[in-house]
């Protein structure tokens, strides 16, 4: 009811969709997220008052639903690498039951674009019982979560409609960089230099954001060929991996295609059996460290009669070329942002797909906007 009033309220400002609308927000919710997060004098992350110490953390316990799970995955790459911390991550469904081994005045992190998820709502006062810290990354500031936690990490998305997630993602990606360059030099793991490195490539990201949506050719030529698939492979690995499957469910949600994410590096133990010419694969890989790794990891599929389209820079479009069909060449950044600029073109491909399908972008069938039954 309440997205049925906001939705009244908000006007699609003469695109086709909500979600066409708030694929072109992205850069707008990443920068208002950083302004809410970034001093720009000192170019340091400022956190709201903290109710503990992060150098004594013992640990942080991610839980999330749905496409914020998947921004929670990207985070824990993100506290392990730079802050060094102990991160579990579990959807909230799982997570609430597991009853993990926990030590109080570890944190509990909870993501939601809404802020009213039954199960991530559920899973926040089971870790509040189980003595941890509660921590909100929310878009809905005044929500019931928002109201339970301790400290709430606000996201500036604004208000999103459509039912498939796509700025609120981003912005959530965004809260969780600038909370791990915040632990880690809380940490002593970077200096005033290193973090302000960091947060100048954070800062790049909205003007690269705005690039990328000149790649809509190349993107809707890779939708030519899903959207006559009746399965998608999406690979990844390291960082990139959740984005492979972010990408996944964007397309399950609105396209009704099935799709499945693998760590490209695990194909090999199962999925490969899958790959014909029939079976497009998908591929998020950046020019990285693990970039190498990843192409043979294509090239096996290839051989194989699989059609490639990879999202990539400039470095790795060169390396691609003879083995992906079609390439998204992407804005160079700093590996650390690449995955919140590569959910851009993946979400905008699931849109073409979907505008080729015919089917109900804005609102998908089975599915809702908030999910508030367990
Ligand atoms: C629903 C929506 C998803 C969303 C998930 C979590 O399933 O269809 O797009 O990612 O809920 O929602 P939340 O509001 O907790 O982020």
């Amino acid at each position: 009811q309440q997205v049925a009033l906001i939705a009244g309220q908000v006007g699609k400002d003469g695109y086709r969709h909500y979600m066409e609308k708030e694929l072109h927000e992205h850069p707008v919710a990443i920068g208002q997220t950083l302004q809410r997060m970034i001093d720009p004098a000192t170019r340091r992350v400022v956190l709201p008052e903290l109710p503990f110490d992060p150098e004594s953390l013992p640990r942080v316990s991610i839980t999330a639903c749905g496409s914020a799970f998947f921004a929670g995955f990207v985070g824990r790459y993100w506290l392990e690498a730079l802050a060094r911390l102990p991160v579990d991550i579990d959807v909230a469904s799982e997570m609430r039951y597991r009853n993990p081994p926990l030590t109080p005045g570890g944190v509990g992190l909870l993501i939601s674009q809404s802020g009213e998820t039954a199960d991530t709502l559920g899973t926040l006062r089971s870790l509040r019982a189980a003595g941890q810290h509660i921590m909100s990354v929310l878009n809905v500031e005044h929500s019931t979560m928002g109201r339970e936690s301790d400290v709430v990490l606000g996201m500036v998305a604004g208000p999103e409609i459509s039912v498939a997630s796509t700025k609120a993602f981003t912005a959530q990606l965004t809260v969780l960089a600038a909370l791990s360059v915040a632990f880690a030099r809380a940490r002593g793991l970077i200096d005033a230099a290193g973090e302000q490195a960091l947060v100048a490539s954070l800062l790049d990201v909205p003007s690269r954001a705005t690039e990328v949506f000149a790649q809509g050719d190349a993107i809707r030529a890779m939708a030519a060929i899903v959207a006559e698939a009746r399965d998608v492979l999406y690979l990844g690995r390291g960082i990139c991996y959740p984005i492979a499957q972010e990408g996944a469910l964007k397309l399950k949600e609105i396209t009704y295609i099935h799709a499945e994410a693998y760590a490209a590096g695990e194909m090999k133990h199962g999925p490969i059996s899958l790959i014909d010419r029939s079976v497009p694969i998908v591929a998020i890989c950046p020019s990285t460290i693990l970039f190498d790794k990843t192409v043979s990891n294509l090239q096996e599929a290839r051989a194989r009669g699989g059609r490639i389209l990879a999202f990539t820079d400039a470095i790795g479009a060169e390396r691609l070329r003879g083995i992906a069909e079609v390439i998204v060449v992407m804005p160079d950044v700093d590996p650390f942002v690449a995955p919140i600029l590569y959910a851009i073109p993946v979400q905008v491909l699931a849109y073409e797909v979907a505008l080729l399908k015919g089917t109900d972008v804005d609102q998908p069938r089975n599915l809702a906007k908030s999910v508030t039954v367990e």
